[in-house]
């Protein structure tokens, strides 16, 4: 089987609780998933979960057919697995380029252009502290500095939160593309659902940690009544 990341009857919670039930979930190499749901109802837990940082009481995550249910953080990111958290996760008394370079993990210095070619705005800012880049700007250097680690799976926590729906368009377009050219698997959790139903070809929507719909994204986007119940949008309109 080959898929880039699977997720076989996964309950996970933190200490003793269940936040996540029976999750059951997979995303194939260059493909690219969105998870949606209301406040609360454990998207960044399935997320900390699958990168080891939440305690799984029953099931298993396989990142390319191995399993990683019990690696540390540290090795699934080594396998593979990038993440981009819900917190903007910079280092803000260095400067743009001193973040990037923490993201490439030993490859060499000169290859953060790979960073400025994606997001022209930090080539501009690359001697700015990381506590002088506006919320959007950081947004970005945290998905920048992620990708340099050339992860094939990349897990996403609501990245387009604070960004300017023009730079929306363009950060989805932006990872779209990578997805292609690079064949690396996209799990996508967004409160901006018609965004994220467009970027992805399939989602599943999370009630109360358990997974209550998963279908292709067009197929979600046309049931309102879905939307309306577990997310609270009608469609935005565009059903
Ligand atoms: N470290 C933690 N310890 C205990 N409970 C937690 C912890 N983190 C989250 N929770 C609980 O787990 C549930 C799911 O939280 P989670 O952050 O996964 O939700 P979410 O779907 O990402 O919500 P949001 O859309 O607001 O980001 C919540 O009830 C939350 O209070
Ligand atoms: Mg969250």
């Amino acid at each position: 089987m080959n898929e880039a990341i699977s997720v076989h009857g996964l309950t996970a919670g933190f200490g003793p609780v269940n936040i996540l039930h029976r999750v059951d979930l997979s995303v194939a190499p260059g493909a690219r998933i969105a998870v949606i749901g209301r406040n609360g109802v454990g998207k960044t837990t399935l997320l900390k979960t699958l990168m080891g940082l939440a305690d799984v009481h029953e099931g298993t995550v396989k990142l390319f057919g191995q399993d990683i249910t019990r690696l540390s953080p540290r090795d699934r990111a080594h396998a593979g697995l990038g993440y981009v958290p819900q917190t903007r996760d910079i280092f803000p008394s260095l400067t743009v380029e001193e973040n990037l370079v923490a993201g490439l993990k030993g490859r060499p210095r000169g290859d953060v252009a790979e960073a400025y070619e994606l997001f022209p705005r930090l080539r501009e800012r690359r001697h700015n502290g990381g506590a002088q880049l506006s919320g959007g700007e950081q947004q970005m250097l945290t998905v920048a500095r992620t990708l340099l680690g050339r992860p094939r799976v990349l897990l996403l926590d609501e990245p387009l939160e604070g960004l300017a729906p023009i730079i929306c368009q363009e950060l989805m377009k932006t990872l779209a593309g990578l997805a292609r050219a690079t064949g690396v698997a996209v799990l996508l959790v967004e409160q901006k659902v018609e965004d994220a139903l467009r970027f992805a070809e399939s989602a599943v929507v999370l009630e109360r940690g358990e997974v209550v719909h998963r279908s292709d994204s067009a197929t979600l986007a046309a049931r309102t009544d879905l939307l309306e119940r577990y997310v609270g949008v009608a469609g935005e309109g565009h059903a």
